[in-house]
């Protein structure tokens, strides 16, 4: 098979990385990919925006499966534009992608549909939103419509916070038309899992579940970043959640997008909230997360392209394969000053020691190569990731692997893991 991955962060290097293990897989272009991806794969100089180059590379490469890994791309119908060129895509149709691409959309589907989330109401008019903060109270939460680069959900613990927030999204439009309206919700309090399934089109089943640490520092503090790092799997979510679960948020919401005339195809990312009142939807994305796809890939069993042909193809999945006991943490190493501004192009020195260690994978978030020598090229920087029979030997094997890497500024979070390796009393629902 001629595979092409779309797309050039860590998620695409460990999407390339566990493709190329496949024996089916003869061919592997990625675009753009990256120095990381280049070591697993083709890549081929076409942004991830250029779509008609994109069709046409796929078609002129007699490409068997494109699989695309970002939100923007999808949300802005590329899977549509390749499927319509003939090709086989992984990934949801813009219709279905909307379920991230608008929060407004996603929410009406879930109350439509009855699919458990936080208590909310929609707004194109910042007085209105105003208004109903004040009727809601603090804390709550204000979220924009459209992309925001995982920056569009503002935690608001105070009316005057939820105040500044509304200027920001709808008057300032800090997120540019994504803010043109809002989602004002409840706050929900619990446990925090990303949970991933894939979709034929009419048919569910469950991949793993992985906790991700959004904040820049160490205890959850800090601004929200894409992801500082992530682990799998996650304690709480044992079976009996997960399957309920899958009946009561990943099966109805998938069937409501296909009664709506957008079937799903693809990966779903479940946000979840483990509340008291049980589990409940606080976002979904139509991709892998970034960097829980480098924490799922790395302890996924098997062959992986079969599974992604069936979605794509809406065909019946192959003979279930059971997830081993082990554990994988992703730690991310990102530049000084990130989630604010921060310079690139400093020489990164290290990563072939780190990958020398046992189970232990460098997956490439933001790096270039100049002239032979690896640099920064990005905010988040690189993934160190390292899969062992239990969460402490990840986390352990992984920090050990940070401890050869270095570049000017680099920092990281040093407790990623550590709260789901704890043992826990009275959480959950
Ligand atoms: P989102 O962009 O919707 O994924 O939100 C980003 C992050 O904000 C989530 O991962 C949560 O940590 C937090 N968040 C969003 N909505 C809520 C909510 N209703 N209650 C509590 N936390 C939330
Ligand atoms: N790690 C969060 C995301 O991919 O949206």
């Amino acid at each position: 098979m001629r595979v092409l991955i779309v797309g050039g962060g860590g998620r695409e290097h460990a999407l390339a990385w566990k493709i190329r293990q496949s024996p089916l897989v003869e061919v592997l272009f990625a675009a753009p990919g990256n120095p990381g991806i280049a070591r697993d794969a083709t890549c081929v100089q076409i942004g991830v925006d250029a779509q008609r180059d994109l069709v046409a590379f796929a078609r002129r490469e007699r490409v068997d499966l494109a699989v695309v890994g970002p939100e923007a791309p999808l949300v802005a119908g590329l899977a549509d534009r390749l499927a319509e060129g003939g090709l086989t895509v992984f990934g949801p149709g813009a219709r279905a992608a909307a379920i991230e691409g608008s929060k407004v959309f996603a929410k009406d589907l879930m109350r439509r549909h009855h699919i458990p989330t936080a208590q909310f109401s929609t707004f194109d008019d910042p007085d209105r939103a105003r208004r109903y903060c004040r009727e809601l109270g603090a804390p709550l939460v204000v979220k924009a419509d459209g992309l925001a680069a995982g920056k569009g959900a503002i935690v608001c613990r105070t009316l005057g916070e939820a105040e500044a927030a509304i200027a920001e999204c709808m008057e300032r439009r800090g997120f540019g038309a994504a803010g043109a309206r809002v989602v004002v919700e409840e706050l929900m309090i619990g446990d925090e899992v990303s949970f991933f399934v894939l979709s034929n089109g009419h048919d569910a089943i469950a991949l793993a579940a992985a906790q991700d640490h959004k904040t820049i520092f160490d205890g959850d503090r800090g601004p929200n970043t894409g992801g500082m790092g992530a682990c799998s799997p996650v304690g709480v979510f044992d079976e009996p959640l997960e399957k309920r679960v899958m009946e009561t948020i990943v099966r109805p919401t998938l069937a409501a997008l296909a009664s709506e005339g957008a079937p799903y195809r693809g990966v779903l990312y479940v946000g979840l909230m483990l509340t008291t009142g049980g589990p409940k939807v606080v976002e979904f994305n139509c991709r892998f997360g970034d960097p829980e796809c480098q924490v799922l890939l790395t302890r996924a069993p098997g062959d992986l392209v079969p599974w992604l042909l069936a979605a794509a193809q809406g065909a019946t999945w192959p003979p279930a394969i059971s997830w081993p006991h082990n554990a994988s943490v992703c730690v991310n190493l990102a530049s000084g000053g990130y989630p604010g501004a921060y310079t690139i192009g400093l020489p990164i020195r290290g990563v072939d020691a780190a990958q020398a260690r046992p189970g232990v994978r460098v997956f490439h978030s933001g790096t270039a190569d100049r002239e032979g020598r690896l640099v920064t090229a990005g905010g988040r920087v690189l993934g160190v990731t390292a899969v062992a029979e239990t969460l402490e030997g990840a986390i352990a094997a992984a920090y050990a692997a940070v401890g050869d890497i270095s570049f000017d500024g680099m920092h990281y979070r040093t407790d990623i893991g550590r709260r789901a390796a704890q043992p826990r009393e009275g959480r959950g629902p």
